[in-house]
C-alpha cells in the first residue's frame, strides 16, 4: 500500500479517535451538569418518581434525580388509591416527601392525577348503603377530594394532571365518572382544581394523542370549558412510544394542533418500548394484559448493540422535534429514570426486560442520554 494512502488511513484513524474522545467527553460534561442544565433554555425536563423510591429514600438515586431533572411527578403516590385508600383515610407521607424533595432541589412538582378511571377505590362511587352515587353527590365527593389534595399543596405543586384519559379515540370513555355524572365531570374537575390553587397550571393528560379523533375530542372539550370561564392551561401528551412509532410527523402534527388551540404542550410520560409489539397494540390502556411468551422477551440477557443504536436514534429524533417546538412545549418528562423502574417491564406483558429510559439498570447514562445531551 503506497505510504501516502497508509498515512491517510493513520491520520483518519487519529481524527476518528479524537472525535470519539470529544464526543464522549462532551457527553460526560453533560452528565456532570445534568439534563436540567442542558435543556434549561428549552423546557423543564422531568421524571416520574416510583413509590418505592419515595419509601426507600435511596440517596444515590435521589442525588441522580436532583442533578438531572428540574421536574418530578409521583408515578403513583398521589393517585386516589394510594393517597386515600379509604374515604376517611389519607396517606400523606410519600406525597409530602415528593413535594419536600422538589422544594429542596428547586424543581417543578407535578401532581398526578386528580380524576382518572383507574386506581380509584370502588367505595368512591357508592354511598354507605352500597347504592351508586348520583351526579350531585359524586360531584361533591370529587370536589372534596380535589379541595383537600390540591389545597394541601397550594403554591407547592406547579402543575396538576387534573383529568387523565377521559377519551377513547373520538368519544368519551365510559368511566364511572362519566356514567354517574355525565361529561360535566370534566369541566367540574378543572373548576374545583383552579378554586383550590389559582396559581397551578392545569392540564388534561392522555396517551395516543396523535390520533386526530382524540385530538378533536380533547380540543372541543377544553374549548367548551374555556367558553364557560373554566381554566385549562394545556395538555399532557403521555408519549409512551415504540422504536418504530408513532411517526415524527404524527407527533409533530399533534403538537401543532394543540398549540393552534392555544394550549401549552407537556410531554408527560416519555418512554420508548424496544420489545416486540403485541397484535400491533399501541398506547397505555392500563387494563391491557397479554400472556408472557419467550419470544416477547428477546433481550432478557442484555440489549444488542443494534437495538441500542435504534433506541439512541429514536430519542435523538424526538428530542430534535421537541427542541424545534420548544416555543410550544413547557416540559418534557420521562416516565421513570432507570430501566429497572419502568412500568414497561410489566405492561402490556408481565415479567419482561425492557430498556425504555435514559439510564440503565446500573444507573449509568445510556448512549441515548448522551445523544440528546449533545443536541445542545
Ligand atoms: O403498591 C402495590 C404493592 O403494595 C403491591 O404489592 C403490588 C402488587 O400488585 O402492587 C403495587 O401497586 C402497583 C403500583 O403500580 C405500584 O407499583 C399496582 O398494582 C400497579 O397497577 C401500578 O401500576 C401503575 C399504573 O399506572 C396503574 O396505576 C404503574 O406503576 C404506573 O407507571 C402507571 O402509570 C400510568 C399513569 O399513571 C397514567 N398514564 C399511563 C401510565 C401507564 O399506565
Amino acid at each position: 500500500m503506497p505510504s501516502s494512502r497508509r498515512q491517510f488511513i493513520k491520520s483518519a484513524a487519529a481524527i476518528g479517535s479524537l472525535m470519539a474522545l470529544k464526543f464522549s467527553s462532551l457527553a460526560s460534561a453533560a452528565a456532570a451538569t445534568g439534563l436540567r442544565q442542558v435543556f434549561k433554555d428549552d423546557f423543564s425536563i422531568g421524571t416520574a418518581i416510583p413509590t418505592k423510591l419515595l419509601a426507600s429514600r435511596d440517596a444515590g438515586k435521589l442525588d441522580l434525580v436532583a442533578r438531572e431533572f428540574s421536574a418530578i411527578t409521583a408515578e403513583n403516590a398521589m393517585k386516589w388509591q394510594e393517597i386515600r385508600p379509604e374515604l376517611n383515610k389519607w396517606r400523606w407521607t410519600l406525597a409530602d416527601r415528593l413535594v419536600d424533595f422538589g422544594a429542596e432541589h428547586r424543581m417543578q412538582v407535578v401532581g398526578h392525577a386528580l380524576v382518572w378511571h383507574s386506581q380509584v377505590p370502588d367505595a368512591v362511587f357508592f354511598d354507605a348503603s352500597g347504592k351508586p352515587l348520583g351526579k350531585k353527590a359524586l360531584l361533591a365527593r370529587m370536589e372534596e377530594h380535589i379541595n383537600t389534595l390540591v389545597g394541601r399543596y397550594q403554591g407547592q405543586i406547579a402543575i396538576w394532571d387534573v383529568v387523565n384519559e377521559a377519551f377513547a379515540a373520538g368519544r368519551w370513555r365510559k368511566s364511572r365518572w362519566f356514567n354517574q355524572i355525565g361529561k360535566d365531570y370534566f369541566e367540574q374537575a378543572f373548576r374545583y382544581a383552579h378554586e383550590a390553587d389559582p396559581k397551578a397550571q392545569l392540564i388534561y393528560n392522555d396517551y395516543g394523542m396523535g390520533n386526530p379523533k382524540k385530538q378533536q375530542s380533547v380540543i372541543s372539550a377544553i374549548k367548551a370549558c374555556r367558553a364557560r370561564g373554566v381554566k385549562v392551561h394545556g395538555v399532557g401528551m403521555q408519549s409512551h412510544l415504540h422504536l418504530d412509532g408513532p411517526s415524527l410527523r404524527n407527533i409533530e402534527k399533534a403538537i401543532l394542533a394543540f398549540a393552534k388551540a392555544d394550549l401549552r404542550v407537556h410531554i408527560t410520560e416519555l418512554d420508548v418500548d424496544v420489545l416486540p409489539q403485541i397484535d400491533n397494540y399501541d398506547g397505555a390502556e392500563i387494563s391491557t394484559d397479554f400472556a408472557y411468551a419467550e419470544e416477547l422477551n428477546p433481550y432478557a440477557k442484555g440489549l444488542p448493540a443494534k437495538v441500542q443504536q435504534q433506541l439512541t436514534r429514536r430519542y435523538e429524533d424526538v428530542f430534535k422535534l421537541y427542541i424545534k417546538h420548544k416555543d410550544k412545549i413547557d416540559r418534557v418528562s420521562l416516565w421513570g429514570t432507570s430501566d429497572d423502574e419502568s412500568w414497561k417491564n410489566n405492561w402490556p406483558v408481565k415479567g419482561r426486560t425492557n430498556y425504555p429510559l435514559l439510564f440503565d439498570r446500573n444507573r449509568q447514562p445510556k448512549p441515548a442520554y448522551h445523544a440528546i445531551a449533545n443536541l445542545r
